[in-house]
Order: structure tokens, then sequence, then C-alpha cells
């Protein structure tokens, strides 16, 4: 960062702001519909099809899931097989992750840190690193997010990112008319909505929140400039939620644009490795 660039760690304003917000909405996604709880302790998967693809077998990885929310795909990944460590800034985000954890008698551990303290709170390193999708827009500063990913992987480990498609956030909220910036988003889009997006009707007290847009490439080229090496990388035609107004679901439930419009990339996944660091140089 430049010196001329204001520094968004100096103002805590908005991880505040975040916390009681996501704080606030952790019960009304526990409850509702969206999540799906019920089909979860049924014995539901949460994890997209490409998820599980990318990252391959996991049986007996150390896995950490970072800004796991209330555990659904970190718990998904148990069921895989997977020893599983799941972070979020959120206490009501952990504790109910713990919950549901001891009534499905999967083991797991939770830790509630922010993402950006990771490294120093856990204390040691994994054979995957995950992270979901929604989860890097919450983020202001992808260099120090970096250096923790970094810092969490062990030697020969895994990085693995699945997220919305930061294209998606240059188009008006109702139609594909251009409306925001791509490039140059240091600085925050504060919103102050009412409301989840699992569900639009909620009854909220706080509702300001603070979100950055990450363009790909910054966040891509942030982890290879740490060493790490790009194995694996899609862009998705399908989403999770109903991002416009006319996107049409699925019977996947996956919601995509009708075939009347250009396609555009909606998700998109990234599977790093970190090498092996090399050893001594031989005489
Ligand atoms: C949209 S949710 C992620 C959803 C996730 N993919 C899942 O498994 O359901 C975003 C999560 O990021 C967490 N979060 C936001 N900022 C954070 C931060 N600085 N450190 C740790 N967690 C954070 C929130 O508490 C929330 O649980």
């Amino acid at each position: 960062m430049s010196p001329a660039e204001p520094d968004p760690f100096a103002d805590p304003e908005w991880r505040a702001a975040n916390r009681r917000l996501w704080d606030e909405r952790v019960p009304i996604h526990v409850a509702g519909d969206f999540y799906d709880v019920p089909g979860f302790l049924a014995g539901a998967i949460t994890l997209r099809d490409f998820e599980r693809e990318d990252l391959g077998d996991v049986t007996g990885r150390e896995l950490l899931h970072l800004q796991c929310h209330f555990g659904l795909d970190t718990l998904s990944w148990a069921r895989l097989g997977a020893q599983v460590t799941g972070l979020d800034f959120s206490e009501p985000a952990i504790e109910a992750a713990r919950s549901l954890a001891a009534q499905l008698e999967l083991e797991a551990h939770f830790v509630q840190a922010d993402v950006y303290s990771a490294a120093e709170r856990l204390g040691r390193q994994y054979d995957i690193v995950y992270t979901g999708l929604g989860a890097l827009c919450w983020l202001p500063d992808i260099e120090r997010w970096a250096d923790q990913i970094h810092a969490l992987l062990r030697p020969g480990g895994i990085f693995y990112l699945a997220e919305f498609h930061p294209i998606g956030e240059v188009f008006a909220d109702d139609s594909l008319d251009l409306a925001y910036d791509y490039f140059g988003n240091d600085q925050p889009r504060v919103w102050d909505e009412p409301g989840t997006y699992a569900d639009l009707e909620a009854s909220t007290r706080h509702n300001r929140s603070y979100e950055w847009v990450h363009p790909v490439s910054r966040v891509l080229d942030a982890l290879a400039r740490r060493g790490l090496r790009l194995e694996r990388f899609r862009e998705h035609d399908h989403t999770l939620y109903r991002r416009w107004p006319f996107l049409e679901r699925d019977d996947q439930g996956a919601w995509r644009l009708p075939e009347t419009l250009p396609s555009l990339p909606l998700m998109y996944s990234a599977r790093f490795l970190r090498p092996m660091d090399p050893g001594p140089p031989s005489a």
C-alpha cells in the first residue's frame, strides 16, 4: 500500500459494523429455509459438485475453513472424511457450528477469530485451507489475506477458493446496465439494508455493512506472488442466489442467466499448491 492510500486497519469501524451485522443474522440463517438445517441434520452435503471435484478425496486431511459461518460447509468436509477446523469472527456463528457438530457427533474444531489474525491464533499449518462463497467481499485487504493463507498452509498443501465472480458487482441491481467500477475499489461500498440474502423480509436492526470488490486478477496474483502455484482455475455460468430478478432456477437449484442473454461468469474457483520448500543446496 502506498503512503497516500488510506489504511483500512486504522479504522476498525468496518470490522465492528460487519460483526454486528453477522452476529444478528446467524440465528435468522440457522432458523430459515435458505440453509435448510433440517436437511443437513438428515445427512445432506452442502458443498457444490465442482468443489468436491476440484479438491478430490479429503479423507484424513487436516482442513481449515476460513469464514466458516455456522459450519455447514465445514461439517460437510468432515462428513467426507476431513479433520476439520472452522474459523469465523462471529461468536454466534461459532456457537451454532459447535452445537451442530455436537448434535451430529461429528469431530470438528471451531475457533472464533478474525481472518487477519488466523495464523497467530491457530499457531499451526494445515494440509488444506478452504474458503467458500461470499467470504472475500468482507475483507478490505487481499494482500494481508494472502499472507494469512500462505502462513496457514503446510508446504505441499492445497489452498482452495470458491467465490462469487466480482464481475457480477459492476451491474445494477435489476439490470445488466453498468453501474459500478470493476477496478479501483480500495474504498468500501457501505450498505445500510435490512434483511439478508437468506431472507429478504427478515426484520433486522444492524444493517450497516462495509464490503469490497476484489478483481479476480488481484486475488490470483496476490497468491501467486507468495509462491503458491495455480493448479486449476474455473469460471462458472451459474450462482447460488437470485442475483438479478431475471435469473432462472435450474432443476439442480442453481440460478442461471436466461438463454436469450449473453453468458457471464457468475462464480469462480481456484486451486493452488504450496510447493515443498526447497531443501538445502547439495554439496
Ligand atoms: C457469507 S458468509 C460465508 C458463507 C460460507 N461460505 C458458508 O459456509 O456458509 C461470510 C462469513 O464471513 C464471516 N466474516 C466476515 N468478515 C470476517 C473477518 N474479518 N474474519 C472472520 N470472519 C469474517 C462472517 O461472520 C460470515 O460468517
